[in-house]
């Protein structure tokens, strides 16, 4: 009966953890009987996953309730999942009463018993445990969003406690998926018809394998080595916990992508310090150093903060000196938000506002300038290229190197090329932020 069809809208902001985490969301809620519905007001059940990493990023989620909360009135119920549900628990109850459920990650498990009370009337539904909990989210009823990527969550939670960063708190601590559990994963991704995938963790190179079976570098092997996988990536390293072997994996395995995303935050070791990152420039410096002495020449991307608090002139020069240096393909530069429950939050937010937009604005032009000749750097190589879609104004099909570089291209073939199919593309422009190439 129409009527009574459950069904559900679900919005995510953040990282790719949390988009993750919505496909094995929307996986399980399909599982108990709900239909996905693309808009709010065709929805019995309105979901946000959320984001809490800067406060611009929480207020999003206050914003959507705000708007629709009208919608309360003709039956639809609210559920918060993620890390804002974490970090502000049953204060979203007082804040916004219409929402009957609020979930942090470290709960998803529970969530068709959630679901169950929910359905019965229940009203206020909590989800929070914290960093107690030693379990992992593993369900085999993962509805996969992104056609041609397989993302496989290796590791949940983070024990690193940089002092501005509220995830420690919001995702609980690091527990690891058994290999021989993730293996039968990315076998299952690849039966699928994936030929890519891409193992995520906060911390990915913190994994941990239970069993005691795999490293790190052993798992990334591992993974490449699966029938039918052509690419893998993964994300986030953290450069404390960044071993050569890792290098040497990338070397060894033409599967694993020549890309590392390698957060070093700032380039100032007092800074450093500060933020309780636990490395200093030179050790990070020594990690790229390893990293370019790869045989493979391997894209290095990496996050800063400008403007933590006491973040010096001369300290912030030390972070763009360290750019000049590395020479990073792509940068994700963040003025610093202050956060709740981080130790961050006693520290005097001394820089105003004004100077933080100034340093980030200074990075970011400085980064493109870098971009430019790195990216100038392919003209007239040939580059394989998987096809992600098309951009039938521009005539162009867009796509993506190992290297995770963007690249739009065109083909003479009158059938255009499937999203997931690969193709040798000859760059012949270049951008900061993409290359032009014609399929060969
Ligand atoms: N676990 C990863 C990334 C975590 S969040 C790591 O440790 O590198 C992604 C990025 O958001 C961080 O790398 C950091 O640059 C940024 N970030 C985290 N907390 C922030 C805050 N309070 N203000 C501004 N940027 C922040
Ligand atoms: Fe946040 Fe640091 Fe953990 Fe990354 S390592 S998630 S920045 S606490
Ligand atoms: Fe945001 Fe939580 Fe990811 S705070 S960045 S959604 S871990």
């Amino acid at each position: 009966m129409k009527s009574q069809e459950k069904t559900f809208y679900i919005e995510t902001f953040g990282c790719q953890m949390n988009a993750h985490d919505s496909e094995k969301v929307i996986g399980t809620l399909e599982h108990e009987g709900y239909r996905q519905v693309e808009t709010e007001e065709e929805a019995g059940l309105i979901l946000y996953n959320t984001c809490s990493i800067r406060d611009k990023a929480e207020q999003k989620v206050f914003h959507r309730l705000n708007d629709y909360k009208k919608l309360h009135k003709a039956g639809k119920r609210f559920g918060v999942l993620g890390c804002v549900a974490q970090q502000e628990g049953e204060k979203i109850f007082e804040r916004a009463p219409y929402v009957s459920l609020v979930s942090g990650s470290a709960s998803y498990r529970k969530l068709p018993e959630m679901l169950a009370r929910l359905e019965a009337g229940e009203t206020r539904i909590t989800g929070l445990d914290d960093r107690q909990t030693e379990e992992t989210f593993e369900t085999e009823f993962t509805a996969r969003q992104n056609p041609y990527r397989g993302y496989i969550t290796i590791i949940e939670g983070c024990d690193k406690f940089c002092a501005y960063c509220v995830v420690p708190y919001t995702r609980g601590k690091e527990r690891s998926r058994t290999s021989a559990s993730v293996l039968e994963e990315a076998r299952r991704i690849a039966d699928l018809g994936y030929t890519e995938i891409q193992l995520l963790g906060q911390n990915v190179n913190s994994y941990k394998d239970p069993e005691g079976k795999l490293s790190f570098a052993e798992l990334l092997a591992a993974v490449g080595q699966v029938s039918g996988i052509r690419r893998v990536r993964f994300t986030t390293s953290h450069p404390r916990d960044f071993t050569k072997d890792i290098v040497e994996a990338i070397d060894a395995y033409p599967t694993l992508c020549d890309h590392v995303h390698l957060p070093v935050q700032s380039g100032s070791t007092r800074v450093l310090k500060a933020m309780a990152r636990e490395y200093t420039r030179d050790w990070y410096l020594e990690r790229i150093a390893w990293i370019k002495s790869a045989k493979r020449k391997i894209s290095l991307s990496t996050d800063i903060i400008v403007g933590f608090p006491g973040e010096t002139a001369d300290e912030f020069i030390e972070t763009m000196d360290l750019l000049a240096e590395v020479q990073y393909d792509c940068v994700f530069g963040f003025k610093y938000s202050p956060r709740p429950n981080t130790p961050a939050l006693v520290m005097i937010d001394s820089i105003p506002e004004a100077e933080k937009s100034h340093r980030l604005q200074v990075l970011l032009e400085r980064q493109r300038e870098i971009q430019r000749s790195n990216y100038a750097n392919h003209l007239g190589e040939i580059l394989e290229v998987m096809v992600e879609g098309q951009n039938p104004a521009r005539g162009q099909i867009a796509g993506r190197s190992s290297q995770n570089k963007a690249v739009n291209f065109t083909t003479t073939s009158p059938i255009a090329p499937a999203p997931g199919s690969y193709m040798p593309v000859r760059i012949i422009a270049t951008h900061p932020n993409s290359l032009v190439g014609e399929a060969v």
